[in-house]
């Protein structure tokens, strides 16, 4: 089993940001403690953060060829206009698990739109970090 683990824009900032909102915990921390639970299980994890949409376009493609069985995502704010990750997600169909720290509906109205949920297998919100764990969990369960 191989999981690509994938942030958007931001989310290196993770610790620093709004630590009210996301926690003051840095994306390093993050990292780690998905990579424990993957190694716990024997699952492959390979992580990608960028603040550019096109990286992100490309990484979701790389997982094609990577021949990953599934995608961990949070899309950042991209979550809310991209319709390129909607549309790269949709042309390498692996199930996909779409995360976000926050619970993006208790927050800004525009927050509550998300292309990405158009094809995620299933959304996490508000969970924290332990929702990258549980979205693993999922897709292994799968
Ligand atoms: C986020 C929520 C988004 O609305 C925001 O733009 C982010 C992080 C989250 O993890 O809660 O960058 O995806």
């Amino acid at each position: 089993m191989k999981i690509l683990v994938l942030n958007g824009p931001n989310l290196n900032m993770l610790g620093v940001r709004e630590p009210d909102i996301y926690g003051k915990k840095t994306y390093t921390d993050l990292i780690g403690m998905i990579k424990e639970h993957c190694d716990s299980k024997g699952i492959e994890v390979i992580f990608k953060q960028s603040n550019h949409e096109g990286d992100l376009v490309d990484y979701i493609q790389q997982a094609l060829f990577d021949k990953c069985d599934g995608i961990v995502i949070n899309p950042g704010a991209y979550t809310h206009t991209s319709v390129a990750l909607l549309d790269a997600l949709k042309a390498v169909a692996i199930p996909t698990v779409e995360v976000h720290i926050s619970d993006v509906d208790s927050r800004e109205e525009f927050r509550k739109t998300s292309y990405v949920s158009l094809i995620a297998k299933k959304t996490i919100k508000g969970h924290g970090f332990d929702g990258y764990v549980e979205a693993v969990d999922f897709l292994c369960a799968l």
